[in-house]
């Protein structure tokens, strides 16, 4: 999170957020035109209208992206509807400090901002680096459990079928063929470090 952001979000009625997906939050999230904060349900009608098919589906399921923003705290279309000029996607990094891995790699392969039925807006399907995808589900927040990042077979999950493991094909550990060894039970990111790009621990800058 930039600091900036956090500083004024501090300001922001969160009490009212809902993670079902539930209700437009109050009217008392006023719009702020600075941040491009906002929760207006007719823009987002207005969007949905054309773009149910793109996103619809995955707004439905609600999210901290949800209650903080309507489509145009993000994307700032304003009035250009229909558009006169091909709209820019934002980047994350404007509002996030996070890296992305392995580093370089976009935010979206694994992440959807418009929601998901996973915990941390982590896509129902991840992009996979040879232009597939593959299926991931993540539930709570907690390392390498039936919930967490990885699978290792039995009530878990077939083996290599977690978030970690589903586009490794040369790792030390975790890999998509399930035939590499596991070696932590707690959060990957006790060690892998978001901040970093996921590295091991004694890597990276
Ligand atoms: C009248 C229909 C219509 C409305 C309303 C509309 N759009 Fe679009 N939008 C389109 C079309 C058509 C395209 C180009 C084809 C496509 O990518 O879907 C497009 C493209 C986009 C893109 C680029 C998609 C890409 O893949 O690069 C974004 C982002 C977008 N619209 C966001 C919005 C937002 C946010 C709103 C509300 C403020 C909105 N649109 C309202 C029809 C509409
Ligand atoms: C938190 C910021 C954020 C909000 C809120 C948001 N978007 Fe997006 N949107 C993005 C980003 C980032 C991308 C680019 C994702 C990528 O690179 O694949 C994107 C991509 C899109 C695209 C291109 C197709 C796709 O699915 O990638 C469309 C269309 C779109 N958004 C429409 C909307 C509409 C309609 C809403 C409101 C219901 C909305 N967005 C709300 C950040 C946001
Ligand atoms: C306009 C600012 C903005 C943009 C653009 C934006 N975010 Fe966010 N995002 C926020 C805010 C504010 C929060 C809520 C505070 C927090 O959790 O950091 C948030 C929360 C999140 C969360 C935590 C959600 C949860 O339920 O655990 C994730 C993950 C996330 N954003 C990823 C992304 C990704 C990936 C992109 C780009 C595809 C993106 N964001 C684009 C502002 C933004
Ligand atoms: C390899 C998949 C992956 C990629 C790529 C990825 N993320 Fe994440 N992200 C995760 C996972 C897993 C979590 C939850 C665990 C954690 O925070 O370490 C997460 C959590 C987050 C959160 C919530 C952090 C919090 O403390 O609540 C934000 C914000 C976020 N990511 C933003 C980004 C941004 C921005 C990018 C691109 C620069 C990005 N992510 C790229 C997997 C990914
Ligand atoms: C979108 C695809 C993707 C996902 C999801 C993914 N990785 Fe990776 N990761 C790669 C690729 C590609 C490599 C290079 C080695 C390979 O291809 O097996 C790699 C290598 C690594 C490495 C060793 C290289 C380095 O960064 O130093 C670590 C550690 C790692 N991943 C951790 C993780 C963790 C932790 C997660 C879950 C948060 C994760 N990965 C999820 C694509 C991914
Ligand atoms: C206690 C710290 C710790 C935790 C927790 C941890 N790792 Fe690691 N991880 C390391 C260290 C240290 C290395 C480098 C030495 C090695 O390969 O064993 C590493 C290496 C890796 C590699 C291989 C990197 C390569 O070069 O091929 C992957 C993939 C990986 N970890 C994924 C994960 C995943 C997924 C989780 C969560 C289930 C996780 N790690 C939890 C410390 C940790």
């Amino acid at each position: 999170m930039r600091p900036w952001l956090l500083l004024a979000l501090a300001c922001l009625p969160l009490a009212c957020a809902s993670s079902d997906g539930g209700e437009a939050p109050a009217a008392s999230a006023a719009p702020d035109a600075a941040l491009g904060l906002g929760t207006d349900p007719a823009i987002v009608a207005r969007c949905l209208s054309c773009h149910e098919d793109a996103v619809g589906a995955a707004w439905a399921h609600g999210s901290s992206h949800r209650v903080l923003f309507d489509c145009d705290g993000c994307h700032h279309i304003g009035d250009d509807v229909p558009h006169t000029k091909a709209p820019a996607l934002p980047t994350c990094d404007t509002c996030h400090s996070e890296v992305a891995h392995p580093a370089g790699a976009v935010c979206a392969g694994c992440h959807d901002p418009h929601g998901s039925a996973n915990a941390f807006l982590v896509r129902e399907r991840v992009r996979l680096p040879d232009g597939g995808s593959a299926p991931v589900h993540v539930g709570a927040a907690e390392g390498s459990s039936a919930d967490g990042l990885v699978r290792q077979g039995s009530d878990a999950g077939a083996a290599g079928t977690g978030l970690c493991e589903v586009c490794h094909t040369a790792t030390a550990h975790y890999r998509a063929s399930g035939d590499a060894a596991a070696h932590a039970t707690t959060f990957c990111g006790e060690c892998h470090d978001h901040q970093r790009g996921f590295p091991p621990p004694d890597a990276g800058e």
